[in-house]
């Protein structure tokens, strides 16, 4: 029912159409179309606190996932990538050698055909990685990620007619010694306005605790979880 109100409501903005800049008012009672596509707008899915279990940018917290088609994710997904390449970017994060990730990262290599709704949450999802991670385009076959490899994938969500942008997920792999039980990645959390949540063997440590507990599940593929088959980029 709910997926059906929001194909209508998504039909009726003409999102299919990428004319994301011309939404009406009414996708949104109440909003205005610049509110809607900020992630900091009153009317964004994202501006209530972090730490409220409801909040679909609460990494804890599950999203009631909505069906898109691809036209739809992919034109949802043109809505927010500016807000979420600027909004991370307030973070300031750079990997540990001092190279620039969240005001870089839609520039690297984009492993995701289209977005997909993610086991984070169930949120959409784009996955990227920079150099060093290239490996990854092997997926299963990648083997263990050199030092410096990074992992980024941005996110959206999309609830009951409700769009924002949600939160940023990296991997940096360290180099031995860093912290065995995470297999020596460094895991960050970053909200779409730019706020770190934590990071590992950094400042709120614990906050990204839950990250390294499912990703370890993964042992055998170097922590590396992938994405679903029909999603994969091809090069
Ligand atoms: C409940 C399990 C779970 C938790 C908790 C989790 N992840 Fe993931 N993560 C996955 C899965 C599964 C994938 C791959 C497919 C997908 O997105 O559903 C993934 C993919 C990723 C990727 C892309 C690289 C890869 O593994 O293929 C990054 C980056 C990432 N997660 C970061 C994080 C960060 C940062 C946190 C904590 C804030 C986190 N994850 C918490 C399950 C989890």
């Amino acid at each position: 029912m709910a997926a059906n109100i929001l194909h209508k409501i998504l039909a009726a903005a003409g999102i299919a159409g990428f004319a994301v800049a011309s939404l009406p008012a009414a996708v949104h009672a109440g909003c205005t179309a610049a509110a809607t596509c900020s992630a900091c707008g009153a009317c964004s899915a994202c501006a209530a606190s972090a730490c409220n279990p409801c909040n679909p940018c609460n990494p804890c917290g599950a999203v009631e996932p909505v069906e898109l088609t691809d036209a739809e994710a992919q034109a949802a997904y043109g809505c927010f990538k500016d807000t979420m390449q600027s909004g991370y970017a307030k973070s300031g994060l750079t990997s540990n050698m001092g190279l620039a990730i969240a005001t870089a990262y839609q520039g690297w290599t984009r492993y995701t055909m289209r977005a997909y709704v993610s086991t984070h949450g169930g949120r959409f999802v784009h996955n990227y990685g920079n150099q060093a991670a290239r490996g990854y385009g092997n997926f299963e076959d990648a083997g263990t990620m050199p030092v410096g490899a990074v992992l980024a994938k941005d996110s959206f969500v999309v609830r009951h007619g409700k769009r924002g942008a949600g939160p940023l997920f990296v991997m940096e792999k360290m180099a031995a010694g860093f912290n065995a039980d995470s297999g020596n990645w460094r895991y960050t959390l970053v909200m779409p306005g730019g706020k770190v949540i934590g990071i590992t063997n950094g400042a709120g440590s614990n906050n990204v605790e839950f990250c390294i507990g499912c990703h370890m599940a993964a042992e055998d593929t170097d922590s590396m979880m992938f994405l679903p088959e029909e999603y994969r980029a091809t090069f």
